[in-house]
C-alpha cells in the first residue's frame, strides 16, 4: 500500500455542497481516504501545503493530442479551410514517432496545468503510439483513433475504407480499453458528420452499445460545416445524429456553437454531453455558444481546449476564464460566474465521462486526481477574504500549479513532469 498525506491545505472539495475545508488530505493507493482536519503524520510521502489550495484535477472533454506539434499553423483560417489546407495534410504526415511526441508534448502541458483527465481524439494512423504516451504519462484518458471514410479535399492517407476503420478501432479498443485498472478507456471517434458515411456512424452506434464505451465527435461548430451537413443529409447535425440512434448519454459532442431549439431539446432529452471549447471557437471564428441558455435547460456542459492549433494553448485556466468572459457583455456579469465555469471544469467533466462516482470532486472514496495550487506566490497577500474559486478562474495560470496527482501518483511536482511508466 502507498500513502500520501498533504498537510494544512485549503481544499476546494466540489462535493455536493461545494464545501471549502481546511486541513489535511490523506491518500491510500489510488483513492482519497480522508479530507480535512489534522490527520497526523504517518504516510510514505508527506507534502506541506500550508497556504496552498487543493482542487479536483481538471477534466477536459475535447482534446486532440495528435495536433500538439502543429501549434501555430493556420492561425487565421476558419474551420473547413483550416482542416483541408493545413490540419489534414499535417495529420497525414504523422509517423509513429511524431505521433508519440505530439502526444507527450501535449500531455506534459496538460499535466503541468492541473488537467488530470482528457477525452482525446487521435488521427487516422499511429494512434497506438499516442496510447503508449498516455499510458506512460499517468494521465486518465478516454481516447480513440479518428474515423473518416468520406469527404472532399482529404489526403489519401486519411480517407479510410469503412470496414478497415472499424476494424482498426476495435483492435485498439481491445488492446487499450481498461488499461491500468481503467485509467485508460477507449472512445470511438468518428470525426464529424461531414467525413463519415451513415454506414460508419451506425456501426459506431452498435459498437458503442456493445462495448458500453463513449462516442466522441464534433458537431455544429461552424456555419459552413452545418451547410455541408444539410446538403449531405438534409437536416441539421444533432437531428441527424438522433435519427440514426447516436444521440444518447454516451455521446460527447464538441463545440455545439450553432444549435436550433430542436437540437437543444435533443441534447437535453437524450442526455448528450456537450463539450464547450471557448478558446477554439474564438480563434477559428466559429462563434460564441449560448451556454447560459443550455444551462437554463440543465444540459450537461464541460470544457475542452481542443487541439493546440485551435487556440494555441491546452491550459484549462484559459478555457475557464474565456468561458466566463465571453458571456459577460451579452448576458451580464453573473451569467457565467466563476463557480459555474469551475463546476464545468471539474464535476461537469466527470459527469460527461460517466465517472462522477470516481472523479470531479475531493471526497473520501474517490480517485485521488488532484492539483495543488500556490495562489499566493504571485497574486496577492494570503487572505481568505478572497473567494479562491474566483481567484483561480480570473487570475490563476499554469505557473501556479505546484503538484499534480493522478490515480494516487505524483505525476508533476513544481514544473517537472514525471514519466510513471515503470511504476504501472
Ligand atoms: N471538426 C472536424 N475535425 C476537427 C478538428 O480537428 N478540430 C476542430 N476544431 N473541429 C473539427
Ligand atoms: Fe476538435
Amino acid at each position: 500500500m502507498r500513502s500520501i498525506l498533504i498537510k494544512n491545505a485549503q481544499i476546494i472539495t466540489m462535493n455536493f455542497q461545494e464545501e471549502i475545508v481546511y486541513g489535511d488530505l490523506y491518500i491510500e493507493d489510488d483513492r482519497i481516504k480522508q479530507v480535512g482536519g489534522d490527520l497526523g503524520y504517518r504516510a510514505d510521502q508527506v507534502i506541506d501545503a500550508k497556504n496552498k489550495t487543493i482542487i479536483p484535477g481538471f477534466i477536459q472533454t475535447h482534446i486532440h493530442l495528435c495536433q500538439t506539434l502543429f501549434r501555430g499553423q493556420a492561425d487565421d483560417l476558419e474551420l473547413m479551410d483550416w482542416l483541408q489546407k493545413k490540419i489534414w495534410p499535417l495529420e497525414a504526415s504523422h509517423d509513429e514517432e511524431s505521433s508519440y511526441y505530439s502526444a507527450m508534448l501535449g500531455l506534459g502541458e496538460l499535466i503541468q496545468s492541473g488537467t488530470t483527465t482528457i477525452v482525446d481524439m487521435e488521427t487516422v494512423n499511429h494512434a497506438d503510439s499516442a496510447f503508449q504516451a498516455m499510458a506512460e504519462s499517468g494521465i486518465r484518458s478516454l481516447s480513440g483513433k479518428v474515423m473518416m471514410d468520406m469527404g472532399d479535399d482529404v489526403p489519401d492517407l486519411l480517407i479510410e475504407d469503412t470496414n478497415k476503420s472499424i476494424q482498426q478501432s476495435v483492435d485498439l479498443l481491445e488492446k487499450w480499453h481498461q488499461y491500468d485498472n481503467g485509467r485508460i478507456q477507449y472512445a470511438f471517434c468518428p470525426r464529424f458528420v461531414v467525413s463519415c458515411t451513415e454506414e460508419l456512424l451506425t456501426s459506431v452506434r452498435d459498437l458503442s452499445n456493445h462495448y458500453n464505451v463513449k462516442v466522441h465527435t464534433h458537431a455544429s461548430e461552424n456555419q459552413g460545416e452545418i451547410k455541408i451537413v444539410e446538403m449531405q443529409r438534409g437536416m441539421r447535425n444533432v437531428v441527424y445524429l438522433d435519427k440514426i440512434g447516436l444521440a444518447n448519454e454516451n455521446l460527447i459532442l464538441a463545440h455545439c456553437v450553432w444549435l436550433d431549439d430542436e437540437e437543444k431539446g435533443i441534447i437535453k432529452d437524450r442526455g448528450i454531453k456537450m463539450s464547450h471549447c471557448p478558446g477554439s471557437n474564438l480563434k477559428l471564428a466559429s462563434g460564441i455558444a449560448d451556454i447560459p441558455d443550455m444551462l437554463a435547460i440543465d444540459a450537461n456542459i464541460s470544457l475542452g481546449a481542443d487541439g493546440a492549433p485551435c487556440n494555441n494553448n491546452l491550459d484549462m485556466f484559459n478555457e475557464m476564464r474565456l468561458a466566463s468572459l465571453i458571456q459577460k457583455p451579452k448576458h451580464g456579469p453573473t451569467a457565467m460566474d466563476a463557480r459555474t465555469v469551475f463546476r464545468m471544469a471539474t464535476i461537469g467533466g466527470a459527469k460527461a465521462v460517466g465517472m462522477e462516482d470516481d472523479i470531479g470532486s475531493i471526497e473520501p472514496g474517490k480517485k485521488a486526481d488532484i492539483a495543488i495550487l500556490d495562489l499566493f506566490k504571485f497574486h496577492t497577500y494570503p487572505s481568505h477574504d478572497v473567494d479562491p474559486i474566483s481567484r483561480i478562474v480570473y487570475s490563476a495560470t499554469r505557473a501556479d500549479v505546484d503538484t499534480t496527482i493522478i490515480n494516487g501518483k505524483v505525476v508533476m511536482e513544481k514544473g517537472n513532469v514525471k514519466t510513471i511508466d515503470k511504476d504501472i
